[in-house]
């Protein structure tokens, strides 16, 4: 069992590999009211889950993006004001990003912002979404229009919830795993080299040291820069082309699927730029090759996936910009970047 401490708007804790009934219990002393948000498919799990003497009330939602709705939501405030949800009770979030991002985005909105506990059940949702603050749902304009910067009162994290999750899923939360060894923790992509998914999902050491210096990694940015203005924009290496993959494919790929094409793509720009080596380019494809991760997309045409990465927060006007390495461990960003080089770029990935 280890602690990462993350010092946002507050400070708070990671609680890496433990048993989470029993990290709930010492959490949730003094509580009155615990509401526990999970998604159906996790009913028989948590239906009659229960911590210390403080009352349970069990609110299943929709499943993934479906629970990130404003329908969802709405009817989440209704439960809370029925069952007299105070400023002193507790929510508890437990499943995929999604479930996290919707129950810190209820925290955050119920009484102006009530304490939440996030216990992350997927990979993703482990080295990304529980931590840092950020919660949300979506619109129907668009994914993560409506949100908040809420950090939860600690971060559970029980690997035994992983022994369920598909390879496919498995494999989409390792691409954030890789991308905090490209950004910042060399050893993660030297842990990486030569392994396969199945020998990562069979070593639980591997597996929880993976987890934790990920959380490591992204702890340590969302420390330096709670609300992204700067160094925060790091933890988006690969997301600038892999968003627009995301909304090209219409969300059919999975968020970290589509990082991981867009880590080859911008491992390739990089690469043409004269900014990093063959050597490193190529260990890109060989780890998320491993990890059995796209590395290629065949999707739609150069101009179209232009206009979708112009859209992308990070652009500021017309000006593209990207995180890029600066050797492994190391970034730097490339702004406005040659239209030649971005479209060979984009040919080698979408061939
Ligand atoms: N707030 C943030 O900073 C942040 C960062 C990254 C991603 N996100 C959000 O996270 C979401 C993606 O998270 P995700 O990849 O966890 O997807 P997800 O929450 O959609 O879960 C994927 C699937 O895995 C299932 N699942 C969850 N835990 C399981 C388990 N232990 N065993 C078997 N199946 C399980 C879920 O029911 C779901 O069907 C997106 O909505 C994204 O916007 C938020």
């Amino acid at each position: 069992m280890s602690v990462v401490t993350i010092q946002a708007e507050r400070q708070y804790e990671v609680h890496i590999d433990v048993e989470f009934k029993e990290a709930l219990k010492s959490i949730s002393k003094h509580r009155e009211k615990i509401a526990f948000i999970f998604s159906e498919n996790m009913r028989d799990q948590i239906n009659d889950l229960k911590v210390g003497d403080a009352e349970s009330f069990y609110f299943p939602v929709a499943d993934s993006e479906a629970a990130k709705s404003t329908k969802t939501l709405l009817q989440l405030w209704d439960w809370l004001g029925a069952a007299g949800f105070t400023r002193s009770d507790l929510i508890v979030g437990i499943g995929g990003g999604a479930i996290t991002d919707l129950a810190g985005f209820a925290a955050a909105t119920w009484l102006r912002g009530i304490d939440w506990v996030a216990v992350p059940t997927t990979v993703a949702g482990m080295v990304d979404a529980a931590v840092g603050g950020k919660t949300g749902i979506n619109s129907e304009y668009g994914k993560n229009l409506i949100g908040a910067f809420h950090s939860p009162q600690s971060v559970i994290i029980d690997l035994d919830w992983l022994s369920t999750l598909t390879d496919r899923d498995f494999a989409a939360g390792l691409a954030e795993v890789v991308k905090c060894g490209f950004i910042k923790d060399v050893e993660i992509i030297n842990l990486l080299k030569g392994k396969s998914l199945k020998e990562i999902r069979q070593d639980r050491v591997l597996t929880t040291n993976l987890i934790e210096r990920s959380i490591k990694v992204k702890g340590a940015v969302v420390s330096s820069d709670f609300k992204e203005s700067f160094e925060r924009e790091i933890l988006n290496y690969g997301h600038t082309f892999g968003h627009a993959v995301e909304i090209d494919a219409k969300y059919s790929l999975r968020h970290g699927e589509c990082v991981a094409i867009g880590m080859i793509f911008i491992a390739e720009l990089s690469f043409s730029l004269g900014l990093i080596s063959q050597e490193i380019l190529d260990i890109h494809r060989e780890i998320l090759s491993q990890l059995t991760l796209p590395t290629t997309y065949a999707g739609s045409d150069w101009d179209v996936l232009l206009g979708h990465m112009r859209l992308d927060k990070k652009s500021r006007g017309n000006i593209l910009r990207f995180v890029s390495l600066d050797g492994l461990g190391k970034t730097q960003r490339i702004e406005g970047p040659d239209e030649g080089a971005l479209l060979s770029a984009y040919e080698k990935v979408c061939t």
